[in-house]
């Protein structure tokens, strides 16, 4: 095998591992646009469900329909007819809803059925299971157009869903519900896995769609794909753009997306199916590639708690073993977790830095300064000095001092100077480590 490989896998490998403890027991809801699976997406997209699913997370599956109704209305001669973003479904389309959404279950089946060897579906085992677990109330009559057959979520049956969850298995849901009189109805994709991501209060929600995110500039086709969404700017941007009729309008998963959020669900995720692997991609790697729609700023700069102290533990043991950090024992760190500040992203810690003041020579040393390897180079090592400047000042300090044998000129270009070892604050000198070698710089607090 050549190293090359091994050097790539392995980082590569552990950099997901503290994802994959995260979402273990958590549940995702996913909407599966009908045109993901028209554009025969669906193998691989199973592929990676089951994959995620192996992982511990508990998996609802709610998929649209879109284009397969509308070829069976085709067929039939008939012309799809929309109001208001929504399908006005009359008998006949029902009825296409009806077989459209037979035919798919069971596409939808039979792909997480694979098994293969030497396929990512090979000894994979997923039991899906559908169930009426929406009951549902009729769009009824809007500015005078009556929407027939189309329903609207009014309840979802939460108990059974989470013990068909608990049992194991993946959660089949098409877009259909009942009324209490048995009646059908014909609902969005979009409403139901919105509704059933509430109801659970799933940890996250995430469409598979034919757009690759929200755009940093909606106007413009070419701008960045605005990868988080804080929920007030989200809100912000619906209430700018017209009013969304079709998926491909900016506003139109969006506004599902913030509805889950103001609903309790903490991440909604807009993401292209188009794209192979995206659900790994977005689950799975820091920044993700679509749009995720958050309660609040994911990253935060934030004192560390004792509950910290196994991620931090995590984080500098790499920098430890190679010599770049200096040994600090488990229980060392647990004593001081309060001297700590971190850097945490989706609740997993990519930096840390310690604070230890000696307030009689009105310094304090900087410690275990460290950035994760997959996040460096994007101002987080910066962000942490800054907080523990400001954390020293608030002591009344007047200068941060630090030790180091491999990063002098990151903290040069910060503003640190060299000094003589003898400069240390006495109780800190008897610790210092002559063979070490390492250099003392130190930076003046304005
Ligand atoms: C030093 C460290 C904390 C910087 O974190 P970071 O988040 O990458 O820092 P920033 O994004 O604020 O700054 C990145 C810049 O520092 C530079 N840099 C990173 N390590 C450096 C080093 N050892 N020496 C000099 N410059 C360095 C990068 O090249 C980058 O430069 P650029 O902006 O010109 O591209 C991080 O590299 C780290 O954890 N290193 C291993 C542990 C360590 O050495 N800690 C210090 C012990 S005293």
């Amino acid at each position: 095998m050549s190293t090359v490989f091994n050097f790539t896998f392995v980082p590569w490998f552990r950099s997901v591992a503290p994802y994959i403890h995260k979402f273990r027991n958590q549940t995702f809801v996913i909407g599966l646009t009908g045109e993901a699976i028209a554009a025969g997406k669906l193998a691989s997209i199973a592929q990676d469900l089951a994959m995620i699913q192996a992982m511990g997370v508990k998996i609802v599956l709610v998929h649209g329909f879109r284009p397969q109704v509308n070829e069976q209305l085709r067929l039939k001669g008939q012309e799809a007819k929309y109001s208001h973003g929504m399908r006005i479904t009359d008998p006949v389309a029902l009825d296409c809803a009806q077989e459209a959404a037979g035919q798919l279950r069971y596409e939808i089946e039979a792909a997480f059925s694979q098994g293969l060897p030497n396929t990512p579906m090979a000894g994979a085992r997923v039991r899906v299971i559908s169930g009426n677990f929406i009951t549902a109330r009729p769009v009824g009559l809007i500015d005078g157009v009556d929407f027939q057959h189309s329903g609207l979520v009014r309840k979802v049956d939460t108990e059974g869903i989470q013990r068909t969850l608990d049992m194991g298995a993946l959660v089949l849901i098409s877009p259909f519900g009942f009324s209490p009189t048995g009646e059908a109805f014909n609902l969005g994709m979009e409403d139901v896995a919105t509704s059933v991501a509430v109801a659970l209060q799933s940890d996250k929600l995430i469409f598979l769609t034919e757009i690759p995110g929200i755009r940093v500039d909606a106007n413009d086709p070419e701008s960045d794909i605005d990868t988080e969404l804080p929920l007030a700017d989200a809100k912000r941007l619906i209430a700018g753009l017209p009013v969304a009729t079709l998926p491909t309008d900016p506003g139109f998963y969006l506004q599902h997306c913030v509805r889950a959020c103001e609903g309790g669900v903490e991440r909604s995720h807009i993401i292209p199916f188009k794209l192979d692997g995206s659900l790994l991609l977005e689950i799975y790697v820091h920044d993700g590639i679509g749009t995720m729609v958050v309660d609040e700023k994911l990253e935060s700069v934030r004192e560390a708690t004792i509950d910290d102290v196994s991620g931090i533990v995590a984080l500098i043991e790499p920098f430890e073993k190679d010599g770049t950090l200096v040994k600090r024992d488990r229980t060392e760190i647990e004593r001081d977790a309060g001297n700590y500040t971190i850097i945490e992203h989706d609740g997993v810690i990519f930096g840390c830095a310690a604070l230890y003041p000696y307030p009689e020579e009105r310094t304090a040393e900087m410690a275990a300064l460290t950035v994760s390897p997959q996040s460096q180079s994007q101002g987080d090592g910066e962000r942490l000095l800054k907080r523990i400047e400001t954390r020293a000042r608030a002591q009344g300090l007047q200068s941060i001092f630090v030790l180091t044998t491999r990063t002098m000129h990151w903290f040069i270009k910060r503003g640190f100077v060299q000094v003589n070892p003898d400069w240390l604050p006495e109780a800190r000198k008897r610790k210092y480590n002559w063979d070490r070698r390492s250099q003392v710089l130190v930076k003046k607090l304005g």
